[in-house]
């Protein structure tokens, strides 16, 4: 071998090398903090209005809901900076609200209760005839599918080392069957509900 094909040998050798190394402390890293998602439930919602006015398709919302957040991770704990709740009917957005007021760290092993989260307001919305007649059964039955995606951004600490603040890709999503209170008795109230879609480690795509 020519010393020239030796070098880009030997430097392929030792990328190699790197590359392997690189890996074998990611396994490393992963299997001694193995993070699993956060839990996230809605453990009560009602809505006190959930009026829509045809004449100005507006709609006029009262949305009580109850969230608690576990970490369930012994060795990793979870910063959030902000959590936004977006609140859709029928896949139409008619309300947008911050539920952090101030950030909070969850530590190993940790709960956390949202203070009882009021999303009110009015919005205009853009009802086609599917989604009246579906909003009008869903009146006579006194409960409204309602989804709910919660946008969060974060920090996580393993250990000693912490991650810069970002935002999952995807937004978690609850998807709720919420009882109007006015017709709601002890036999048919809200169930729990367990939100999916939690991609807090598995997708950290965009940054911010
Ligand atoms: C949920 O909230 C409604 C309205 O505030 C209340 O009437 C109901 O008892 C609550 N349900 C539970 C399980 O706390
Ligand atoms: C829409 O119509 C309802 C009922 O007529 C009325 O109470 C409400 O103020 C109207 N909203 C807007 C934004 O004009
Ligand atoms: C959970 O967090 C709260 C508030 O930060 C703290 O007071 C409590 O001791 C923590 N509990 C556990 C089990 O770490
Ligand atoms: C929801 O939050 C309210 C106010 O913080 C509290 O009184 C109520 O007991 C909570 N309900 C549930 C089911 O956690």
């Amino acid at each position: 071998m020519s010393r020239r094909h030796r070098c880009c040998a030997c430097s392929f050798c030792v990328f190699y090398n790197i590359v392997l190394c690189f890996l074998l402390s990611l396994l490393i890293f992963w299997l001694i903090f193995l993070p699993k998602e956060p839990k996230l439930l809605v453990t009560n919602a009602s809505l006190t209005q959930f009026d829509f006015f045809t004449t100005n398709n507006t709609l006029f919302y009262n949305l009580a809901l109850n969230i608690t957040i576990r970490n369930p991770n012994r060795r990793v704990g979870i910063y959030y900076n902000r959590i936004e709740a977006i609140a859709n009917y029928r896949k139409n957005r008619f309300a947008m609200v911050t539920l952090t007021s101030t950030p909070f760290y969850q530590g190993h092993k940790n709960t956390t209760t949202l203070q009882q989260v009021l999303v009110e307001g009015q919005q205009v919305v853009v009802f086609g005839e599917h989604d009246i007649s579906k909003f009008n059964s869903e009146t006579a039955a006194g409960f409204y599918s309602i989804d709910v995606q919660l946008a969060v951004k974060v920090r996580v600490r393993f250990g000693k080392f912490k991650t810069d603040y970002y935002t999952p890709s995807r937004n978690i999503n609850c998807k709720l069957k919420v009882p109007l209170s006015l017709k709601q008795t002890s036999a048919d109230g809200f169930e729990t509900t367990k939100c999916g879609n939690v991609n807090i480690f598995s997708d950290p795509d965009s940054a911010g």
